[in-house]
């Protein structure tokens, strides 16, 4: 009930920041987070009904012990530092196809819908991925450099959020920017394909990898480079397509299959390029500092129950907060 009541104080504020904001025509963040123009008292308000959420982000602030790694990754440590830096600097890392055709290959086999004739939406498509076997887990939701790359990234453990999951993108609309996200009120309405440009739960680092080929007129994720340097603070949602363009240089998600994109996407602004037709399957994983574990969601299921015996301690940690 109380729940219920504070969301509802919350929408109101929200409603009222946004028509402020659209008659306003800030440049910068269209929607409720607009900077400027907002009453002292409102944004008090807003920061107290977010208090409670920032509090429970405390704790994850400190850095976790991160488990020992001794497995053989894809790349040597000159690499990974390489890797590293570029990740540091601009927040997103594209490595062009870091998995073999038959790795990606294996993977698809594996999936538990058929993904051969998939219906056009307005939603993405997400697929479950729960019976995981030891080749998928440790060879790619786990590898072993990327897992060192998020590590050192973070400076802390970094743990599995939920189990992997599939998406299917194939919409049948042209890209929708996050200015008609806002003054067609899309926000609103059952379009979910992450349109806005945004950043998402705080300490939240995203490993995708591609399962088909995709170009510049396929769906893709438009990242902000850089972004992830510049505090947002509570700003950090449907920022205006004209100030990410004017500030930023725009990273294209694109490659062939078995390319992989690590980003994150808790501080770095993003969203998702729609191309009517087009098509994009992604595999998904995400990774967090210990925050935001998404309990009981699809649970990691083992073909094999010897398969985490043979892990290292930074996969098997990474593993910990998740039922198994
Ligand atoms: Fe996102």
């Amino acid at each position: 009930m109380l729940i219920k009541i504070k969301n509802k104080i919350f929408d109101s504020v929200e409603k009222y920041l946004k028509l402020k904001a659209y008659r306003k025509n800030s440049r910068w963040f269209y929607g409720k987070y607009v900077l400027g123009g907002i009453p002292f008292h409102l944004r008090v308000v807003t920061y107290l009904l977010k208090f409670k959420e920032l509090c429970s982000y405390i704790s994850h602030i400190f850095p976790r012990k991160i488990g020992t790694s001794d497995s053989k990754g894809k790349l040597t440590v000159e690499q990974e530092n390489t890797h590293l830096k570029t990740l540091k600097e601009n927040g997103i890392l594209i490595i062009s196809e870091y998995f073999s055709s038959e790795e990606i290959d294996h993977i698809t086999s594996h999936l538990e819908h058929d993904i051969s004739e998939p219906k056009k939406s307005a939603t993405y498509g997400r697929i479950e991925f729960r019976n995981i076997d030891r080749k998928i887990l440790s060879e790619v939701l786990l590898e072993p450099s990327l897992l060192r790359i998020i590590s050192k990234f973070y400076q802390s453990q970094p743990f599995l959020r939920h189990s992997s999951s599939v998406s299917v993108t194939y919409p049948d609309f042209d890209d929708i920017t996050s200015r008609d996200y806002y003054e067609k009120d899309k926000y609103d309405s059952e379009v979910n394909f992450a349109n806005n440009w945004h950043c998402d739960t705080p300490y939240l680092f995203q490993c995708y990898v591609l399962l088909n080929d995709v170009d510049l007129q396929s769906p893709h994720m438009l990242f902000a480079k850089k972004s992830i340097h510049r505090p947002f603070g509570l700003n950090n949602y449907n920022a205006s397509e004209e100030y990410v363009r004017d500030n930023f240089e725009l990273e294209h998600c694109i490659g062939k299959k078995g390319t992989i994109y690590l980003f994150n996407g808790g501080s770095g602004l993003h969203r998702l390029f729609t191309k009517k037709d087009g098509f994009r399957l992604t595999l998904e994983t995400y990774f967090t500092k210990g925050n935001s574990i998404l309990d009981g969601y699809l649970p990691i299921k083992f073909e094999n129950p010897d398969t985490v015996k043979n892990l290292d301690e930074l996969q098997r940690r990474s593993l910990s907060s998740l039922k198994i």
